[in-house]
């Protein structure tokens, strides 16, 4: 079963998520800070990004031994009890580990077939789970049925960034969205926003939303939550509904 996808982000009002451009809020600190009071506040023992966003996370980059052998491909959950689950996609195995916890949470790689036997033996030498969720590529439709059986998650936080954002949105995959809207105009074109779906833009928006709650926060900052109804429909209303 595919677990409740929550989508948790922190923008500027026009939908940018590059958070070290925005300094300090005033009776906010930085946008960090106000990420993670915020996503705690979900109580969800998950969290799954994209690779670019899981290399902040991860080790520094290194060249990997040759591996002494095939590696089966085969999913490999080093921890199925942990408590928490770092969740990253990274369809050519470019991501590095020295450890298999991030933050304490425990580190799950969404990788493709097409990654080496040196990337798989490293991911194992770190005591790092993999799945693997495609040939060439993660489907995200694959991948959240997969971390719904083999992690036995019912939900979960996507915390980005944008690119695999928008993969999961266009995919038709994310339940509910929480966008923290810092009082920050960014302005910035081509700067990563919160939904960038890869490839030439779809001919309409990918998603009718209903809003669920909003609430104000010190500082001036917005916390909207929505449900994710389906996509538009071609007269503008009707789509499917949720
Ligand atoms: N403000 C916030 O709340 C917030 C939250 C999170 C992140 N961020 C920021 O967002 C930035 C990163 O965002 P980003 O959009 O550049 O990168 P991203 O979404 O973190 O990662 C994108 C990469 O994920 C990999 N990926 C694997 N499977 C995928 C799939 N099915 N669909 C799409 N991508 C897939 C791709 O690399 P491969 O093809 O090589 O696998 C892709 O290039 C960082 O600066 C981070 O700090 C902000």
């Amino acid at each position: 079963v595919k677990p409740y996808v929550i989508c948790h982000m922190v923008t500027s009002i026009d939908g940018k998520i590059l958070g070290e451009r925005w300094g300090r809020l005033p009776r906010v600190g930085d946008s960090g800070k106000l990420f993670e009071t915020t996503a705690a506040s979900f109580g969800v023992e998950a969290w799954l990004v994209g690779n670019t966003t899981m290399k902040e996370f991860a080790g520094p980059p290194r060249r990997l031994p040759a591996a002494t052998g095939r590696v089966e491909r085969k999913d490999y959950v080093a921890d199925a009890r942990a408590r928490r689950f770092a969740i990253g996609a990274d369809a050519k195995g470019v991501l590095r580990f020295q450890q298999p916890q991030v933050n304490g949470d425990h580190v799950v790689v969404l990788v493709s077939e097409k990654v080496s036997d040196a990337y798989l033996a490293h991911l194992r030498a770190a005591g790092v789970s993999y799945l693997f969720c495609g040939r060439r590529h993660v489907d995200v439709r694959r991948a959240l049925r997969k971390i719904g059986a083999r992690l036995r998650l019912r939900k979960l936080l996507l915390e980005g960034g944008g690119v695999f954002n928008g993969s999961v949105l266009a995919a038709g995959e994310i339940d509910e969205i929480s966008q923290v809207i810092a009082p920050i105009a960014d302005g910035g074109a081509g700067i990563t926003s919160v939904f960038d779906i890869p490839g030439p833009p779809p001919r309409m928006a990918a998603a009718r939303l209903r809003l669920l709650g909003h609430r104000t926060l010190p500082g001036g900052v917005i916390w909207l939550r929505y449900r994710v109804l389906g996509k538009p429909g071609r007269d503008g209303n009707r789509g499917r509904q949720g």
